[in-house]
């Protein structure tokens, strides 16, 4: 079993230009740093629609939802593909609202199957257009996968365009939800809307803050993700930069300060892609255009090498046990 690039120029979701450069970047940091990670792996490249008028779209409450869209379906096949190919998808993408098309993409590929999913982020991209506070589609991508619309904390009315384009990315590649509220865990996310507070615990989801990932330790931490996660059969894994704390991540669109250290995010990539259910992994929102000297892309590029090496190191002993 071999390890896939999907490369996604996206960037419409996010509230500035420059994240489709985000894969880009990374491949700079690693020619940089002299190393072959990018001849050892095939890529595919996923169609983008960044051509639009940035500022000119009709869609107030969910900005170029009608481009995202058909970008999402691109994403949703090529990891259907890639997994029914027998490869694992490693998505490296633009902005955060890819990560609805990967899910979707992995649950066509395994319609029967249980799936979780580890969110790594300072964000719970859980707003909906009826709550987003930025009409920025990347604050959403995970409603989008839940089919959940947030209605009781309604502060927004959008237009029957907004709303069919919304329902089609609930209803992405398979109609209905994707994603079940208990087989999610929030890891190192503390800036959120109070919309997104009232739908978190109303839905009962799993926040790990940052505090308690500190005090535990990520060998604990990990144990207890995937104590939680015990009846999904497959999970996917979403590694937003701004996880990272600030001082890490200045080229990315929505820095957070408190967030985690370098050592910190590797160790945890590398401890939970050890397990051998993760299906998909995926690292977004990295924007060389807000950055200098690509500070962000060099950062991510060293947590991406230390997980993809513990991908590896699972591919190779299930090969083993296979023979
Ligand atoms: N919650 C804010 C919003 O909806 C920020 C979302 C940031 N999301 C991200 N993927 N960087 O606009
Ligand atoms: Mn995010
Ligand atoms: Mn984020
Ligand atoms: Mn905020």
């Amino acid at each position: 079993k071999r390890i896939k690039l999907i490369e996604v120029r996206s960037e419409l979701g996010a509230g500035t230009r420059g994240a489709s450069m985000g894969p880009d970047a990374l491949r700079v940091a690693c020619l940089n740093k002299g190393s072959d990670y990018f001849r050892r792996y095939n890529s595919v490249v996923t169609q983008d629609l960044n051509h639009v008028l940035f500022d000119k779209t009709p869609f107030r409450l969910a900005k170029h939802i009608d481009a995202i869209y058909t970008v999402q379906k691109g994403i949703a096949s090529a990891v259907e593909q890639t997994l029914r190919f027998g490869e694992f998808p490693l998505v490296l993408a633009g902005d955060h609202s890819s990560a609805n098309a990967t899910i979707a993409g992995i649950k066509a590929a395994y319609p029967h199957k249980t799936l979780g999913v580890i969110w790594i982020d300072a964000h719970a991209d859980i707003h909906s257009p009826y709550t987003t506070p930025s009409g920025n589609v990347h604050g959403m991508p995970l409603a989008a996968s839940l089919g959940e619309d947030n209605l009781p904390c309604q502060r927004n009315q959008p237009d029957a365009d907004t709303e069919f384009f919304w329902r089609r990315l609930q209803n992405l590649a398979e109609p209905g939800p994707k994603l079940r509220p208990e087989h999610l865990v929030y890891v190192a996310v503390r800036d959120t809307e109070e919309e997104e507070n009232a739908v978190i615990e109303r839905l009962n989801i799993k926040w790990i803050k940052l505090d308690e990932f500190q005090a535990k330790g990520s060998r604990r931490l990990v144990r207890e993700i995937y104590e939680h996660l015990r009846y999904c059969d497959l999970v996917y894994i979403s590694f937003d930069v701004d996880s990272l704390d600030s001082e890490f991540s200045k080229g990315t669109g929505t820095p957070v300060e408190k967030g985690l250290y370098l050592s910190e995010a590797e160790n945890l990539c590398q401890d939970l892609l050890e397990n051998d259910r993760v299906v998909c992994f995926e690292m977004v929102e990295i924007n060389p255009t807000l950055d200098n000297e690509n500070t962000m892309a060099k950062n991510a590029f060293n947590i991406l090498e230390k997980a993809t090496a513990a991908i590896e190191r699972r591919l190779r002993l299930e090969e083993v046990v296979s023979r």
